[in-house]
């Protein structure tokens, strides 16, 4: 038996459309959506990102700007820009795409996002409102993966969630949305024992490594749902270039329940869900706005 194929290209090509509603109604109301992203240097994956983000911006109606800005900037000079767009009106989203060169520290930039535009969800506020069950910006690439596993019917109470990667980009949100619903979640690393046995318990697994094809069938549970956040680029052999995952696809698709593919899984919701928590901030700015004006009107 092959794995079913959960499409997160198609699923995001949805969330897409229904953003786009959102967008022009908020704007038909006077409030047009408005994401910013800040690109410090020339690393060509990040520079494909952001490329990518604000493509999406402009076929769902946000209004998005691009700041390219050196890797020479200085550390105050971006966080003078932040302070900008923290500040700017016809913005509602801010995000800086990591990773940042290495004279600038990266926590301080997002401490500096201001917390109800930070649409990645990385600010330390953002992410204590997730730890106590009430997150305000859920982080993109696993919120994806909610919708994902919630798209293809999978049921989280109560089953073995196992999560591979502990980053606090994707690892650590993951499994604190895994475990609001209500799974049991065990969060593996590179210091885990025995990697291989704690996968093959999983029900759901999740792999958020960042090395090729690290997850191979045998240690896959039969049944289980696979889900590969890896975007990796094959080093080398007659595929040198190509994008791989951290789940060797072609021995896991035969023992998985349901896999993503990649490309077309994660990627396309990482990047839809990003749409969604700058439309969100912005129906939220909107709301405070006419609460505000209403408020000074008695
Ligand atoms: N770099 C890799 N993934 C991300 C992301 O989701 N947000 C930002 N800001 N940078 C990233």
């Amino acid at each position: 038996m092959t794995a079913t194929l959960i499409d997160g290209a198609a699923l995001a090509r949805r969330i897409r459309g229904e953003v786009a509603q959102r967008a022009a109604a908020l704007t038909a109301r006077g409030t047009r959506p408005g994401l910013a992203v800040v690109l410090v240097g020339e690393d060509p994956a990040s520079s494909v990102y952001v490329r990518n983000k604000v493509k999406d911006c402009e076929e769902s109606g946000i209004f998005s700007v691009l700041d390219r800005l050196p890797s020479s900037t200085t550390e105050d000079a971006l966080l003078a820009r932040v302070r900008e767009l923290n500040a700017d009106p016809a913005i509602h989203g801010v995000l800086v795409q990591l990773p940042l060169p290495d004279h600038i520290d990266e926590r301080r930039v997002i401490e500096t996002i201001a917390p109800e535009k930070d649409v990645d969800g990385f600010h330390v506020s953002n992410a204590g409102a997730l730890m106590t069950g009430k997150p305000r910006f859920r982080p993109c690439t696993p919120y994806g993966v909610m919708k994902m596993l919630e798209e293809a019917g999978v049921k989280l109470a109560g089953a073995e969630a196992v999560v591979v990667g502990r980053s606090n980009i994707v690892g650590k949100p993951q499994a604190l949305l895994l475990l609001q619903e209500n799974a049991t979640v065990t969060i593996c690393h590179s210091r885990t024992r025995d990697l291989a046995a704690h996968c093959r318990r999983a029900d759901v697994l999740v792999a958020a490594v960042g090395k090729a094809r690290m997850i191979t069938g045998d240690m896959i549970k039969p049944g289980a749902v696979v889900i590969d956040v890896g975007m990796n680029r094959i080093p080398d052999g007659p595929n040198a270039g190509k994008l791989c995952g951290d789940v060797d696809f072609d021995s896991a698709r035969e023992v998985a329940g349901a896999i993503t593919p990649v490309p077309g899984g994660v990627g396309p919701m990482t990047r839809a869900m990003l749409l969604v928590n700058t439309m969100e901030a912005a129906e939220r700015a909107a709301a405070l706005d006419s609460e505000r004006n209403a408020g000074s009107k008695r």
